[in-house]
């Protein structure tokens, strides 16, 4: 069965392509930059609208198929910015009453984790899915996937881009920082603030910013930043691990393409002897063939929704999805 993902929760308008027996056959992936400033979900809607007909032609001869070899539609249906969420969310069902196929609304975290699953390997993971909007840990316990622990305020990359732009390093400043942190050698102080399994970063913007008045070296203060919101990230994921007992621990998001991110989890898993996976870059960033994965799982376990289901929720929890298509 073929099945066509859009995805667009925020800035990236992905169309992936997958069949079920073969995996992931196209992985088209635009993503909105705003020409300055933050992210506007208007903005970033408008260019959903015009990049999602060009992403389905281009996925389309990636995966070497005409439209009519489409079983299936599939799309996130959140979490996410509303305006973003509806270009996607009406695109796919016009795209599925043309063709007369399925459609399913799939969870967007919950995509992350299944792609991760076909791709690398693991089976039963603890996901730390670190984005710009989202930063939690969620593993799969009793028929659904639920969240051991989360941040109290921003995304981790929402924090990143902040800090990008207070700095001077414009928008989606997350590979910047990164290049920067690896010259910086002083750790300076900034707040680690974990409650219980819950993260928060907004007090870490506030210092960094504070450390920049007082002339502090853009690589220290980066590398300062790195060092204690991973430090952070990967303490919640070692604890959400040990309390559930699993021995994989699975990294997606955009902001999981960090080198150091990744080398502080592995060294966590290793020491606990775990193991630490982790997808191609085009994969853990959002994309359009976890969503089209996603959906191919739900509807070949039995899933199905009409047109009237597939309303966008921008708060759509992980943990309300009924998980069909794992014993
Ligand atoms: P979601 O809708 O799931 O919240 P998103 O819209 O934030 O996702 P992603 O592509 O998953 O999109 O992640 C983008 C974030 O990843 C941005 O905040 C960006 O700065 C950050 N990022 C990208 N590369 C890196 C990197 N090398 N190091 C740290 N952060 C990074
Ligand atoms: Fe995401």
């Amino acid at each position: 069965m073929i099945t066509l993902g859009i995805e667009g929760t925020a800035h990236t308008m992905g169309v992936g392509i997958v069949d079920s027996e073969k995996g992931v056959l196209a992985n088209v992936i635009d993503m909105y930059r705003p020409p300055q400033g933050g992210l506007h979900p208007r903005e970033a809607a408008n260019h959903h609208a015009d990049a999602v007909a060009p992403a389905i032609e281009k996925a389309l001869s990636e995966a070497g198929i005409s439209v009519k070899e489409v079983d299936h539609v599939a799309f996130s249906m959140g979490p996410g910015l509303g305006p973003c969420l509806r270009v996607a969310g009406t695109s796919a069902r016009a795209l599925a009453y043309s063709l007369g196929v399925p459609i399913t609304g799939v969870n967007h975290c919950i995509a992350h984790i299944e792609i991760g699953n076909l791709l690398t390997g693991c089976d039963d993971p603890a996901l730390l899915y670190a984005s710009g909007g989202n930063t939690q840990v969620i593993a799969y316990a009793d028929q659904r996937y639920r969240i051991f622990g989360e941040t109290e305020d921003v995304g981790i990359g929402n924090m990143l881009d902040k800090l990008g732009r207070e700095l001077g390093l414009g928008y989606y400043a997350g590979p910047k920082i990164e290049e920067l942190a690896r010259s910086g050698d002083v750790l300076l102080d900034i707040p680690y603030s974990v409650k219980g399994m819950d993260v928060s970063f907004s007090g870490i913007l506030t210092a960094a910013v504070a450390h920049r008045k007082k002339g502090r070296r853009l690589e220290d203060i980066c590398f300062s930043v790195q060092e204690t919101a991973f430090a952070m990230l990967t303490e919640v994921t070692e604890r959400a691990m040990a309390h559930i007992g699993k021995d994989q621990v699975l990294l997606g998001g955009g902001v999981a393409q960090n080198g150091r991110l990744r080398e502080m989890v592995d060294e966590m898993a290793r020491e606990r002897g775990a193991r630490m996976f982790v997808p191609d870059r085009q994969f853990c960033r959002d994309n359009g063939a976890m969503i089209a994965w996603l959906g191919s799982l739900m509807y070949r376990s039995g899933v199905r929704m009409e047109i009237s289901d597939t309303e966008v929720r921008q708060r759509f929890r992980t943990d309300e999805v009924p998980v069909t298509w794992r014993s």
